[in-house]
């Protein structure tokens, strides 16, 4: 520990627990004596948390606990002390009924782990779909400097020595075996295969996306987010992020609302587009504005998308795998290529600003980062419709889908639930055909905490004829590896009263993606016959967690966060107020 870095730790926050010559500051230091630091170590050096969603539930973060131990070196290096939380960890293939109720959950945990510590910076090592969010919005709302670390992408293996088995091409097998053409023992071979590795998805799904836009954000060291998981790259990055968290924890900043403005959700959303990414990030990044105070709209990532092309070939929306854009130069190579659409005086954690880290980036094949004039797909990757059926918005992944179906008017099916959906959906007496439209309800935020339902199934008998994609609505989410026609997010949702729990089988539906219009063809009057006529469905959660969720959660276009939970927030404990309270003794 240097005599600077020592003078400059004299306001760091955890002097209040530490640096005190009272009864409080003796049973602080000699409660973390027992962790093996000295009253000379507490009284000198930064302490840096490191967060840890490492899990044997959860593989997609497997390799956390091994890169916490780099990260400890790091902050060790450094000069700090290293103390590592574990805390809750949401694997998103296993937790039921969806893991999306448990962003809000994991976010509070973290928030308050923050707050409520003695911490001078946070390394957050997460992964998984919704550790990622949660995390950072725990983290925004405490407001102490942050660094994120994720656990890096997983390595596919190959099935046959060409093919890579992806979490992608899962979506492919179920349509091949809905519609009768799956090979025998494909799906076996599959399943062997498809997990190759500890990390998380490794297409664009809604991991890698998250980590793009956390780097985009300024929130994690430039090319650390797609790194492979068992890449040794990965354990150097861990080191660096230690090290940068104790000079982070030191100078007191930037905290996370010093770089999180509206510049910074600007251009995650700019790189959310370039790279068709997930559609649940709009959802974390309206939740994540929401806590530190920035006014974002949904509408803002319409505007944005018509500006920013597709140029990151990579699955669901291109070929590859996110490895290969991170070879072709990784998200600093995408800031080159976007730099006249970026804000480039936006800040990071690392020190330097986005347009200096585009400045110093390289584009090393211009078929994986492609030039903005030579797009992967034409037009949008993300389109936000509003109209009678969806006042607040809904959101379809352009990207992804079929363009043929932008201009589409068709016959509602609606079915009331997923339940609904899966004994119905293969029923001729439905009468769906090609140009119908799928509806389901009920799927939204509070109707069953929005799980990942979107991509509603094609009828087997319209899969046998070859029919791929239809117009499907809902007010669930999608997973960020799915495809097809599907509006996503309709808000407000059916359980909330919205206009799409008035549809009935029978209606007609018009979806107009050059006019950002879904609306619901049937006249005000009979609509206001239907709404006297609608009531709530009982409410099933009566008691904990997901009774708390559901009295607070808010809609889509808002971000799911709690209403409770928005806005800004001192950060930290009121100076004084409690330093000289002792529990435990
Ligand atoms: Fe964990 Fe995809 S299932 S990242």
């Amino acid at each position: 520990m240097t005599q600077n870095s020592a003078e400059s730790g004299a306001s760091l926050r955890s002097a209040r627990w530490f640096r005190k010559n009272d009864l409080p500051g003796f049973i602080h230091r000699s409660t973390l004596a027992m962790d093996g630091w000295t009253r000379d170590d507490l009284m000198q050096r930064p302490v840096v948390g490191i967060l840890n969603t490492w899990s044997d539930l959860n593989p997609c973060n497997l390799s956390l606990r091994t890169l916490a131990v780099k990260v400890r070196e790091g902050v060790l290096a450094a000069g700090g002390i290293p103390l590592e939380v574990p805390l809750m960890s949401i694997s998103e293939n296993l937790i039921k009924p969806t893991s999306f109720p448990f962003r809000n959950l994991l976010a509070m945990e973290a928030e308050e782990t923050i707050r409520s510590y003695p911490l001078d910076a946070v390394v957050l090592l997460s992964g998984c779909d919704k550790t990622q969010p949660a995390l950072l919005m725990g983290a925004a709302s405490a407001n102490v400097p942050v660094i994120v670390l994720n656990s890096g992408p997983a390595t596919p293996r190959s099935m046959s020595g060409g093919e890579l088995a992806t979490a992608n091409g899962v979506w492919k097998f179920v349509d091949q075996m809905r519609a009768g053409a799956l090979p025998d023992k494909a799906f076996e071979t599959f399943e062997r295969n498809v997990m190759g590795s500890p990390g998380h998805c490794a297409e664009m799904g809604t991991a890698s996306s998250m980590s793009i836009v956390t780097e985009a954000l300024g929130l994690a060291l430039s090319r650390s987010s797609l790194v492979p998981s068992t890449d040794a790259r990965r354990g150097q990055l861990a080191r660096q992020v230690g090290q940068r968290a104790v000079e982070l924890a030191l100078a007191g900043g930037p905290t996370p609302k010093d770089i999180l403005d509206d510049h910074a959700f600007d251009n995650a959303i700019s790189l959310l587009c370039a790279i068709g990414g997930s559609t649940n990030v709009i959802i974390h990044l309206l939740a994540l504005a929401g806590r530190v105070g920035v006014p974002l709209q949904l509408g803002r990532f319409d505007e944005i998308a018509r500006r920013v092309p597709l140029i990151a070939n990579v699955q669901p929306a291109g070929e590859h795998l996110t490895e290969r854009l991170m070879m072709a130069g990784g998200v600093p190579a995408l800031f080159k290529e976007l730099s006249p659409l970026l804000h480039l005086d936006a800040r990071t954690v690392e020190g330097r600003t986005i347009g200096e880290i585009a400045d110093a980036a390289e584009i090393t094949d211009d078929e994986i980062i492609r030039p903005r004039h030579r797009p992967v797909r034409p037009g949008e990757s993300l389109i936000v419709v509003k109209g009678s059926l969806a006042p607040d918005g809904a959101v379809i992944k352009a990207a992804a889908a079929d363009p043929a179906l932008f201009q589409h008017k068709g016959r509602a099916v609606v079915f009331e639930d997923v339940q609904s959906l899966a004994d119905r959906i293969d029923d001729p007496a439905l009468g769906i055909d090609e140009n119908s439209i799928l509806v389901l309800r009920n799927v939204g935020p509070r109707g069953a905490a929005m799980p990942e339902w979107g991509m509603l199934p094609i009828p087997r008998r319209l899969m046998a004829r070859g029919i791929r994609d239809m117009v499907r609505i809902s007010d669930a989410r999608m997973s960020g590896t799915a495809y097809g026609t599907a509006v996503l997010h309709v808000s407000p949702e059916a359980a909330a009263g919205g206009p799409l729990a008035l549809v009935r089988t029978g209606d007609m539906i018009e979806l107009d993606v050059a006019g950002r219009r879904l609306d619901l063809l049937v006249d005000e009057e009979e609509m206001q016959r239907r709404r006297a006529a609608w009531a709530a469905r009982d409410e099933v959660h009566v008691r904990g967690y997901r009774k708390l969720y559901n009295s607070h959660v808010e809609q889509a276009h808002k971000g799911c966060d709690f209403d409770f939970l928005r806005g800004a927030n001192p950060g930290n404990l009121p100076e004084g107020l409690f330093d000289g309270w002792v529990g435990g003794w």
